[in-house]
């Protein structure tokens, strides 16, 4: 059996963590490769809202099993939290979720690192959630780092210890002097004690062994492709690799061992934080993306920048992901429009390009616009991809022409049931 992989295809958000629920029947588990804190991810269903920041989206399926992958990286307290709230609402976390002994553990000090860091950088601040990430991989890849599987050792307080004495030095340099660090200790001390009562396991041997007992196991992404660290918007981007390939180096899967790839897109493009986005609106059309598709973000509640598809940047992330087939999200948040606008291609440096440049910073790439008619039905009592209006036909039709990559399901609203599939996927 192969790994099947989810993931979003432009700055993140496009409704990862709803597919993701959406296909858990068809798996036995799910697996998330990357990313921590920092990812929100959302699902409906039954009327209630959950927001998943570290465990995968496929909790809710008492059949299916949960794994955080040794490329997570995870905050001990945010952890606890979740894991409370998802057993409050009866699931039997420990039954159905498992922990990578690889994954890195986010201190209290990677936090106030990433603070003092973002404002060091002034109006050039990356816009990150402030959760750690950044000072979590730097400690990872500069071999410094704390992991869980250390919280099972004798000397791990010491390991701590000695970590966090670096971190005060840096934040010394950043004249931060750290508030109340004893009360954010206890707290997260108390959290490391809460994770050792839940398992935690070498995954890739895991996951390898479902694979070859014919199991079917999916990846699922955080953050989005133009994200990523070696192949965004740098250095407006998070700090590990969001595409396909991180699903490799976060799994412990072989390249050879990738099946399908899901590539997650919004019939528009959002961005929260701070970077280049080309087709970004200014006017009411950005207002009124940003209210008809609630685009505030899950995990700090700002305000998500709005804007028009874009195309050149959706081929660069197919290419860098090797999509077998893309999945629509948010086409109900375009009905009523009068005209819909892809861009595809860019003026840049006094030519027409139709590719995604190395020079991303602010206003290099201006878009060029195709224009087509939108529809003004309401898109979410829709069940079947037959009942779609003309318009959103045309609009599907155009961008798999352009895309080369089938789009196997249309999304119409936030709730599990409201889905279009296209080509027989979920039967
Ligand atoms: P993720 O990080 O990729 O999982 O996406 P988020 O959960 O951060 O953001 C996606 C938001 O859009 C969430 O509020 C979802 O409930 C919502 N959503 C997902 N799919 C659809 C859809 O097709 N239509 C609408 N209107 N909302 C959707
Ligand atoms: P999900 O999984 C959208 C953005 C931040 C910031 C940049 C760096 O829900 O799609 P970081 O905290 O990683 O240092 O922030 O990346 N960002 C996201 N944007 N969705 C996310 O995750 C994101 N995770 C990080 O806003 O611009
Ligand atoms: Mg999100």
């Amino acid at each position: 059996m192969k790994v099947d992989v989810l993931l979003g295809l432009q700055w993140g958000d496009e409704g990862k963590g709803k597919i993701v629920d959406v296909l858990t029947p068809n798996y036995d588990v799910i697996a998330r490769f990357q990313g921590g804190p920092n990812a929100g991810h959302t699902l409906e269903f039954d009327g209630h809202k959950h927001v998943l920041h570290t465990i995968p989206s496929g909790v809710f399926r008492s059949e299916t099993h949960n794994i955080i992958g040794n490329g997570v990286v995870i905050d001990p307290v945010i952890f606890q939290r979740e894991v409370e709230a998802l057993e409050a609402h009866g699931v039997e976390m420990k039954k159905v979720l498992s922990i990578s002994r690889k994954a890195h553990l986010i201190l209290p000090t990677h936090c106030l690192l990433d603070k003092a860091s973002e404002s060091a950088k002034g109006k050039k601040k990356i816009g990150s959630t402030l959760k750690g990430i950044g000072p979590t991989y730097m400690d990872k890849t500069g071999r410094n780092g704390l992991r869980v599987g250390d919280i099972d050792r004798p000397d791990f307080e010491s390991k701590y210890r000695h970590l966090v004495e670096k971190h005060l030095d840096l934040l010394k340099r950043f004249n931060h002097e750290p508030e109340h660090l004893e009360e954010l200790e206890s707290k997260w001390m108390d959290s490391i004690a809460f994770m050792r009562q839940l398992p935690r396991i070498d995954s890739e041997h895991t996951i390898n062994h479902h694979l070859l007992q014919s199991d079917k196991v999916l990846a699922e992404g955080a953050q989005g492709s133009l994200l990523d660290i070696d192949f965004g918007s740098y250095p407006f981007v998070t700090s590990s690799n969001t595409i396909c390939a991180g699903a490799c180096t976060g799994l412990g899967v072989a390249p050879n061992r990738i099946g399908e790839v899901y590539g997650i897109f919004k019939a528009y493009c959002t961005r929260v934080g701070s970077g280049p986005f080309p087709t970004e609106l200014f006017d009411e059309d950005g207002e009124r993306l940003r209210a008809i598709g609630h685009e505030f973000g899950a995990t700090t509640g700002r305000p998500r920048r709005c804007g028009w598809l874009d195309l050149p940047a959706l081929k660069y992330a197919i290419m860098l992901n090797g999509v077998t087939q893309l999945i629509m999200t948010k086409a109900d948040v375009l009905s009523g429009f009068e005209t819909i606008k892809v861009c595809t291609h860019y003026h840049y440096e006094g030519n027409e390009i139709d590719y995604f440049p190395y020079d991303m910073s602010e206003n290099a790439a201006t878009p060029i616009y195709k224009e087509m008619p939108g529809w003004k039905q309401d898109l979410t009592e829709l069940r079947e991809i037959d009942t779609m209006p003309e318009a959103l036909k045309s609009y599907v039709n155009y961008l798999e022409a352009e895309l080369g990559v089938p789009i196997t399901i249309v999304s119409v609203g936030p709730d599990r049931s409201q889905i279009l599939v296209r080509e027989g996927q979920l039967a």
